[in-house]
C-alpha cells in the first residue's frame, strides 16, 4: 500500500508570521428540527440570552430523564452538507468552487494535530471535479465512544452522559428561540424546566481560506448574539456555548488551557466572533459566565498562559499540510487521512482505486454530472 507521511513534528517549520487567512463568510446554512429532520432554512438558529439572575446557580443536572437525545452512531457522511451546496448551485446558476469541502469537524482536528499529540483521528476523502471531500470514518467515530463510554468513572464524578447533558444544558439555559422583543416573558423564565433536545441545530457554510486553499466548510453554531446583519457581506455576531469546570487549581488552569485551542479552533474555522463560557462546578451547579473574544485567545495564551500551544503555528500547520494534501489526492478513488494516538504524522493512503465511495451521495454526483 503506498502511504504518504505528514511529519507534524517539529513544529519550527510553522512558527512565524501567519498564512493568509481570508475571514470566513456564510454563503448557505441549513437545520435540523427537534426531530432531527433536515430543513434548508434557518428555522433552528437560537437566539443568546444569558439565564435571568434568578436562575442563577443553575443546576444543569435538571431534566436528565428526559433527554431528547440524538443518536448520532449513523453515519450522515457529507449528505446535508451536499445538499445545500446543491441548493445554492441551483439557486445561483454557478459551481460552488472550493480545494476543499467538508464538516469543521474535521478542520478542527488537522488545526489542533499540532498541539494534540494524544488523540488520533480518522477521516475519508475523495477527489471530484477539481474538490477535495473529507468526512469522518463513522466505524472510527463509533469505537472512539465505545471506548469513552467504558472508561472508569473517576470516584465522585457523575457519568459521561450526564456530564456531557450539561453541556446541552447549558445551551438550553443560554438562548430563546427568537429575539428578545419577540420572545414572551414566561419563554425566558420557563428555560430552567424546557425538555432538553439536541436534535435540532442550525449549520451555517461558510466560504473561508488558509493559505493558498480554498474551504467550503459546515458546521453547527450554537447561537446569534442580536440577529442576522441586513447586508450579506456584513460579519454575523455568532456565539458558541462552552461549560467547563470551575478553574480551581493549576492542573485544571493548565487543562482549560488546553480547552481554550478548541474552542479558538472551531470557533476561528466558521467566524464565530464569541464565545459564553458557562463555568460550572464538579457536581454541574452553573456559577457565573464569562465572555470571551475569540481573536483574543492565542494571545492571551502566549502572554498570560503557559504557552501550550500556539495559534500561528496551528493555521501555519494547516495552511501547509493542505497545500500537500492537493498534490496527494488528486485522482480518482478515495482515501484515508488517518493519524493515530500518540503518532506525530498523519498518514494518507489510498483505500479504492476508483469511484467516490459513499463520500459523495448520488443526488450530489448526479446534480454535477448533469451541469
Ligand atoms: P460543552 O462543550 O459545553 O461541554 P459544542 O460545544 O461543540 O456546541 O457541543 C455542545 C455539547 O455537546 C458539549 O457541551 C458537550 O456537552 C457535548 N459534546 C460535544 N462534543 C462531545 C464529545 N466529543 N464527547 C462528549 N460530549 C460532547
Ligand atoms: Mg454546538
Ligand atoms: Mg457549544
Amino acid at each position: 500500500m503506498n502511504s504518504h507521511d505528514y511529519k507534524i513534528q517539529p513544529l519550527q517549520r510553522f512558527s512565524g508570521s501567519n498564512a493568509a487567512i481570508r475571514r470566513p463568510k456564510e454563503i448557505a446554512c441549513f437545520s435540523y428540527d427537534r426531530e432531527h429532520n433536515f430543513r434548508l432554512d434557518e428555522s433552528s438558529l437560537s437566539y443568546y440570552f444569558p439565564p435571568l439572575p434568578s436562575q442563577m446557580p443553575a443546576d444543569l443536572n435538571e431534566g436528565f430523564e428526559t433527554f431528547q437525545k440524538l443518536d448520532d452512531s449513523g453515519d450522515e457522511h457529507l449528505d446535508a452538507l451536499l445538499d445545500t451546496v446543491v441548493a445554492l448551485e441551483e439557486n445561483t446558476g454557478s459551481k460552488c468552487e472550493a480545494d476543499i469541502i467538508t464538516w469543521r469537524g474535521m478542520m478542527t482536528k488537522i488545526m489542533t494535530a499540532p498541539f494534540d499529540m494524544l488523540n488520533g483521528f480518522e477521516m475519508n476523502a475523495t477527489y471530484f471535479q477539481g474538490s477535495i471531500f473529507i468526512e469522518e470514518n463513522n466505524a472510527y467515530k463509533n469505537a472512539q465512544k465505545e471506548v469513552q463510554r467504558n472508561q472508569r468513572p473517576q470516584p465522585g464524578m457523575p457519568s459521561q452522559d450526564v456530564m456531557a447533558y450539561w453541556g446541552y444544558k447549558f445551551e438550553t439555559l443560554a438562548v430563546i428561540p427568537d429575539t428578545w422583543d419577540a420572545t414572551p416573558r414566561e419563554k425566558i423564565e420557563g428555560r430552567v424546566h424546557e425538555v432538553v433536545n439536541n436534535k435540532a441545530q442550525y449549520c451555517s457554510v461558510v466560504r473561508t481560506g488558509i493559505g493558498k486553499t480554498k474551504l467550503v466548510i459546515g458546521g453547527e453554531v450554537d447561537a446569534i448574539w442580536d440577529s442576522k446583519p441586513a447586508r450579506k457581506e456584513d460579519p454575523i455576531n455568532w456565539v458558541e456555548l462552552k461549560t467547563t469546570s470551575e478553574l480551581f487549581n493549576d492542573k485544571e488552569k493548565l487543562k482549560f488551557e488546553r480547552k481554550l485551542l478548541k474552542f479558538w479552533a472551531q470557533s476561528f474555522l466558521l467566524g464565530v466572533p464569541r464565545i459564553i463560557v458557562g463555568f460550572r462546578d464538579r457536581a454541574g451547579m452553573l456559577l457565573r459566565l464569562e465572555e470571551i473574544e475569540t481573536h483574543t485567545i492565542p494571545g492571551k495564551v502566549k502572554r498570560d498562559g503557559r504557552g501550550s500551544w500556539d495559534g500561528n503555528v496551528s493555521i501555519n500547520f494547516t495552511a501547509a499540510f493542505l497545500e500537500w494534501l492537493k498534490t496527494v489526492v488528486n485522482t480518482d478513488g478515495t482515501w484515508r487521512i488517518r493519524k493515530r494516538e500518540k503518532s506525530p504524522v498523519i498518514e494518507v493512503f489510498k483505500l479504492e482505486e476508483s469511484g467516490h465511495g459513499d463520500i459523495l451521495s448520488s443526488k450530489f454526483r448526479e446534480w454535477r454530472m448533469k451541469q
